[in-house]
């Protein structure tokens, strides 16, 4: 008896799919199907998968032709399977030519011509199509263009900048379908927009998109105090100085987001990563026992290409927020000033009922950028750029060794977020779950207690 096997995603079903499965069936005596799991897809970087894994499983044993159906959980699962079901041949497309070699070793395997014309992916671009719009002041991309080319469903479509210098050159570098500088036109034809410009400008950007139904997505911090800005330009350059936040007027715009039921995000890509979500779960399932302190620190040169001080501090608090809650007792600043009157260096810590966060920005100077959570039973480390990362460790108490957890990790974060951004649309949520709009204002509070800095 000749046993087969195949594997694939079978998203959104097609005649591609039922092909293949008939060849493969043909090609033996028992044909067993590999179905990919949801987590296996997330961790291979295909994030655009719409069907459920059960709804894939059911197309596949529609056809008749699976005499068994099994899921695909992890790289390197093939060969195991191949031991396991002592099968004789493997079945893949034509995509996949070469990819399987290495397993001609234990098995036979066959690459057979793809169905022309048809694929997942064309079928998902035919499906409901979210256009985005970039609000910016400078022509450089941070991935936003790159990392929506991840996430189906998406386009990024034009791009608004006060400066038609600025939105020209952005068009054309990114090969973007439109430019302006009417921004009322603008956000006409568009259904999601980004807004990366100077922080003085975004709060008015912000309301007139969520006032036209649209959904958000905003550089942190979103919102700034106007007077104490025009002050704080005054004496220092402004690239480090300190920028108010206005937490009302950051309530008043998570208020209107609920009016007109969208979302407004803040761009805080670390929420949205799986190791960090994973971390946040094992601390609070108590892995190192009770929390006794968080440091995290960051180079500001080595944040996304050297973002200014409010940008970089907030991911530190999103990280000390997540872990330690909303409750703080109060906040300290300690900063080092170079003859030039510049912030060289930062020391942030803020302190809660049990614990105790510090937060080391080095604004001129270098500092090991790391996350560390020490508990009452053992440390976990987020090591290098733990902002943008797939690992952590942890040493508990009493294990001898090291515990380690990785998943993998593609781009600068924004793909994820995204993604959650179209599950919110397509659920038709009105809060940001991953980091809830009470969890902004408390992170505008504690920027407002840190720029009083100095
Ligand atoms: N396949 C095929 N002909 C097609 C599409 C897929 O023979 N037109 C085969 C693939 O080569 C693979 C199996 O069907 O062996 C499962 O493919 P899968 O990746 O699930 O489908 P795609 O349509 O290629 O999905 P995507 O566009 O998301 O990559």
């Amino acid at each position: 008896m000749k046993r087969v096997i195949t594997y694939g995603t079978f998203d959104l079903f097609h005649q591609g799919h039922y092909n293949i499965l008939k060849r493969a069936r043909e090609l033996g005596d028992y044909l067993i199907v590999g179905v990919t799991s949801e987590s296996y897809d997330i961790e291979r970087g295909k994030l655009n998968v719409q069907d459920s894994l059960l709804k894939r499983i059911e197309n596949v044993r529609k056809t008749g032709f699976a005499d068994e159906i099994i899921v695909e959980e992890y790289q390197g699962q093939k060969l195991s399977d191949i031991t396991k079901y002592n099968i004789d041949l493997l079945v893949v497309g034509s995509d996949w030519r070469g990819k399987f070699d290495y397993l001609k070793n234990y098995c036979q395997v066959v690459y057979l011509e793809r169905t022309k014309n048809i694929s997942s992916t064309k079928l998902r671009s035919e499906g409901t199509i979210f256009s985005v719009g970039i609000v910016t002041d400078d022509t450089e991309d941070n991935g936003m263009v790159m990392e929506s080319k991840f996430v189906s469903g998406l386009h990024v479509e034009s791009v608004y900048s006060e400066d038609i210098f600025v939105a020209r050159e952005f068009c054309d570098r990114y090969e973007l379908d439109s430019y302006g500088t009417d921004y009322e036109r603008f956000l006409g034809g568009l259904d999601i927009i980004y807004i990366k410009s100077a922080q003085k400008n975004r709060a008015d950007y912000i309301r007139r998109a969520l006032e036209r139904g649209k959904y958000v997505i905003s550089d942190t911090p979103m919102t700034l105090n106007p007077e104490e800005y025009i002050d704080s330009c005054k004496f220092q350059a402004l690239s480090n100085s300190k920028i108010i936040v206005n937490k009302e007027e950051m309530e008043e715009l998570f208020a209107l987001a609920k009016e007109h039921r969208v979302v407004l995000v803040e761009k805080l890509t670390l929420v949205y990563l799986r190791a960090f979500t994973q971390l946040v779960w094992l601390t609070h399932g108590a892995l190192v026992g009770d929390v006794v302190a968080v440091k995290c620190a960051v180079s500001q040169d080595d944040f996304e290409g050297g973002k200014n001080f409010n940008e970089t501090v907030s991911q530190a608090l999103c990280a000390c927020i997540k872990l330690l809650g909303k409750d703080y007792l109060e906040v300290n600043t300690n900063a080092v000033k170079g003859s030039d009157g510049e912030f060289i260096y930062d020391m942030i810590t803020v302190k809660y009922p049990r614990a105790l966060a510090t937060i080391e920005i080095g604004t001129t100077v270098d500092v090991e950028n790391e996350l560390v959570i020490i508990g009452s039973k053992g440390r976990i480390t987020v090591p290098n750029d733990w902002w943008n990362t797939g690992y952590f460790e942890a040493k508990v108490e009493g294990q001898e060794f090291l515990k380690r957890y990785s998943f993998n990790f593609e781009g600068n974060g924004l793909r994820y977020l995204l993604q959650e951004l179209m599950i919110m649309i397509r659920d038709r949520r009105t809060e940001c779950t991953r980091f809830f709009y009470e969890e902004s204002e408390t992170l505008a509070e504690l920027l407002k207690t840190i720029d009083q800095r100095g």
